[in-house]
């Protein structure tokens, strides 16, 4: 959506797959994250949307029609939330659904036919994002009729002439990659990930397929990030995080980090696979091979290196091994790679490779030149390229 926003993929925070709609979901936590945002240094990494997700609402609306914030969760209402938020330097999303009721079964009330109150309410409490979700979407089936209920909340929200981030989540069912670039500022690729490996792979492999319909602006959405909750082990939230990066995916923390171990949050605020995320060039990464469920993506970046992940799918360690010219960079005498995990440098004539763990993966900036003592003068011929 060409809306300004998301021009590079989002980043922030969202409740949902930490807490759905358990009682742990309240005015204390999301505060508790603004604060952890600035202290810990999620906010400097790049993480600026703190949003809240389904069950923030009463059931029913009030007499004028308007949602009403459950006074036993947000006590202080949202707008006062969203300010607290404002007030760290960071901005604040909310959830709805395209039908009649959001998709938890306590049935709160969706935003169907009350796209321009709705749009408004929020906009006067500050809110700058918006996750609108496809439950009790009135059986609408026709590919039409998802364009038209999420065109109409994009058209409430931009009436309200406040900057609002527009997340569609539509889960797949109407290939919302086909339409949705003019519509949202994201799209969800899939169902839900829950908090196991097998579920981040399988959404991995769907969302990694959907590269040239994204960029800046309109990202595919493989859905907010399970790194810290406990269900798989680091070397697989290191995998998850690699590949959502590699897919130019919006990363959305879903774990409650006011609890995270250091390694999680060592993962989160890896600054270096977090620019291959962000990179400006905006471009999603591609599979190069994945014979036998060793993956090579590739990702052009903005200053001409390219990001390299070498992802083993497999419950044993292997090698695996792609170029400097399979990867699209131009010949050279060298090659720098940066270990974006390891943090270590090396350089090679072309090879790309690395033995990689069980479930792990490992990933790279590969930069054309190396230095110059690596490949001395005498080497420097047009016959010694590789
Ligand atoms: C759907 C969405 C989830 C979450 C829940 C809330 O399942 O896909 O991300 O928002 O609804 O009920």
């Amino acid at each position: 959506l060409d809306n300004g926003l998301a021009r590079t993929p989002q980043m922030g925070f969202n409740n949902w797959n930490a807490t759905h709609c358990s009682g742990d979901f309240n005015e204390t936590m999301v505060k508790g994250i603004a604060d952890l945002f600035v202290s810990s240094g999620l906010k400097a990494a790049g993480y600026q949307y703190v949003n809240l997700d389904d069950c923030w609402a009463l059931p029913t609306r009030d007499a004028d029609g308007d949602l009403v914030p459950d006074p036993a969760r947000f006590p202080d209402g949202i707008k006062a939330l969203a300010d607290y938020v404002h007030s760290k330097g960071l901005k604040f999303g909310l959830y709805s659904s395209a039908g009649t009721k959001t998709c938890n079964s306590a049935g709160f009330p969706g935003g169907l036919g009350h796209e321009k109150q709705d749009a408004a309410l929020w906009a006067s409490w500050g809110v700058d994002y918006l996750k609108y979700d496809n439950c009790n979407n009135a059986g609408s089936t026709t590919t039409q009729q998802y364009i038209d209920r999420y065109s109409a909340m994009r058209d409430a929200l931009a009436a309200t002439g406040r900057p609002i981030l527009y997340s569609l989540c539509e889960w797949g069912v109407n290939n919302p990659w086909m339409w949705g670039a003019p519509v949202g500022n994201s799209w969800r690729t899939t169902g839900d990930i829950s908090d196991k490996y097998s579920s981040m792979l399988s959404i991995f492999k769907k969302n990694v397929v959907l590269a040239p319909y994204a960029g800046p602006g309109h990202w595919n959405d493989p859905d907010m990030l399970e790194v810290g909750n406990g269900g798989m082990t680091d070397t697989e939230y290191r995998s998850h995080f690699s590949l959502w990066s590699i897919m130019a995916a919006p990363l959305l923390i879903g774990s409650d980090i006011r609890k995270a171990t250091p390694a999680t949050m060592s993962i989160l605020t890896n600054k270096d696979v977090i620019a291959i995320d962000q990179d400006p060039l905006g471009v999603q990464g591609t599979e190069l091979s994945n014979a036998n469920g060793l993956h090579v993506l590739t990702k052009p970046l903005s200053n001409g290196d390219r990001a390299v992940a070498l992802f083993n799918e497999n419950a044993t360690a292997a090698a695996i091994s792609t170029t400097a010219a399979a990867v699209g960079l131009p010949k050279a005498f060298g090659y720098q790679l940066d270990d974006l995990w390891s943090h270590k440098t090396t350089e090679t004539a072309g090879t790309i490779s690395a033995v990689v763990p069980a479930h792990g993966t490992v990933m790279y900036r590969v930069h054309a030149g190396g230095s110059w003592w690596a490949y001395p003068p005498a080497v420097h011929t047009n016959a010694s390229l590789p």
